[in-house]
């Protein structure tokens, strides 16, 4: 019975984060949120009409050679959709500014209202309820074969017809970051098994290990919360947690792993004189924190906190100052003045990365790591 009572405020608790997040009036920059972390409302364009501009797409003229085998995937945060990303000031934009062509980064294909299956498929499974479903049932699944689906289309597509050089990089945003890194786990798992459905050993949609370069985490909660805590993911990332951790894919696969995490907000429980005071962006934190890993007061980036988002065995980069989402457009991990924070280390890991090495014939493989090099030197001087 406590058990259900639990479950059932989890399940109310993500819809109302998902409530929060899809109601435009969150985007209001008249939110006290916005008030406090700066936003200028003039800067303010709603998110809607932005879709249309977005993807005309404009071919950007920067930089050619950067070799076409090469692809970001952007993997959007919890209640994001895909055009987020392509708003001006979004990551597409501050990528391009870094000296990717335009139609070599891809944005995962997710709409605001794709996330309501984590709750309606989630109350159908038993183990939902119970926090023991794994990323690979329902609740969470439809987003793990959209990245299976999308690498595949981005090598078949978009390499020029040349599967075997297409290279992939994934940078997830907020959760984006984690079911990223369940979608590697439980999809590699495809190969090795004998195709029979295991309970202890969930199988996901098929990903081809070799196609992955690495995996950037920008703000994305990682570690479970600890026990007596209720668990938001209903399971999700306590299982990928315990099946991958760390690293995981990083000493036989060749997969880098960067897990990013802005140091901005102390979280601090708000005092509050009637239920309509509106919540503060330290009020916000210590809720946000508490959930996610116990403790509100602790440090992080307004919504995940710093204990909660590195990887053994990753990159670990702290970046001070940096707010979790795009609500501060100076200072969030997408922002043209932050980027590079976290795009300088992920060029170097590219250029370490034995799975650009050149025993291919070609002709963009060849020399892959001296292109990298020039493309983003040659953009610097420009
Ligand atoms: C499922 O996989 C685990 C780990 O390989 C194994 O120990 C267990 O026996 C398997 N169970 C079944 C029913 O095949
Ligand atoms: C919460 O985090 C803060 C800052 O990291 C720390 O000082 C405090 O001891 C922590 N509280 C608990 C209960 O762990
Ligand atoms: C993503 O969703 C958050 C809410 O969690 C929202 O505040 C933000 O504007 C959205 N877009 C980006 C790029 O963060």
């Amino acid at each position: 019975m406590r058990g259900a009572t639990a479950s059932l405020s989890a399940v109310a608790i993500l819809l109302l984060l998902y409530l929060q997040i899809a109601s435009v009036s969150a985007f209001l920059p008249s939110s006290p949120f916005f008030r406090e972390i700066g936003f200028v409302a003039n800067d303010f364009h709603p998110v809607f009409t932005r879709s249309a501009i977005v993807y005309a797409g404009t071919l950007s003229t920067s930089s050619t050679t950067i070799p076409p085998n090469l692809k970001i995937l952007i993997l959007p945060g919890f209640g994001n959709d895909s055009i987020d990303y392509y708003m001006s000031g979004s990551l597409v934009d501050s990528l391009q500014e870094q000296g990717w062509r335009r139609d070599s980064i891809d944005v995962l294909r997710v709409a605001r209202s794709d996330w309501l299956q984590v709750f309606w498929k989630g109350a159908l499974d038993l183990k939902f309820w119970t926090a023991e479903a794994d990323p690979t049932r329902a609740a969470f699944r439809w987003y793990l074969e959209r990245i299976s689906q999308q690498i595949q289309e981005l090598c078949e597509e978009l390499c020029d017809g040349d599967h075997e050089d297409c290279r992939v990089i994934l940078v997830g945003h907020s959760a984006g970051g984690w079911l990223g890194r369940a979608a590697l786990g439980f999809g590699s798992r495809q190969n090795d098994g004998d195709g029979t459905v295991n309970d202890s050993m969930p199988v996901g949609p098929p990903i081809n290990l070799d196609k992955v370069l690495g995996l950037v985490s920008l703000g994305a909660p990682h570690l479970p919360p600890p026990p007596g805590i209720m668990d938001m993911t209903r399971g999700a990332l306590r299982i990928t947690n315990e099946q991958f951790p760390g690293a995981y894919h990083k000493p036989n696969d060749g997969i880098f792993y960067i897990t990013a995490i802005g140091l901005s907000v102390q979280g601090e429980e708000q005092e509050r004189r009637s239920p309509l005071e509106p919540t503060t962006v330290k009020g916000f934190a210590y809720n946000s924190y508490e959930a996610v890993c116990g403790n509100g007061t602790t440090i992080g980036d307004g919504v995940v906190p710093y204990s909660a988002a590195h990887l053994d065995g990753a990159v670990q980069l702290d970046l001070k100052g940096v707010l979790h989402s795009i609500n501060a457009p100076d200072n969030w991990y997408g922002s043209s003045q932050v980027i590079e924070r976290w795009h300088e280390p992920m060029l170097q890991e590219l250029k370490a990365s034995k799975k650009l090495s050149t025993n291919s014939n070609n002709i963009y493989t060849k020399n892959v790591i001296d292109r990298i090099s020039t493309a983003f030197e040659k953009f610097k001087i420009l």
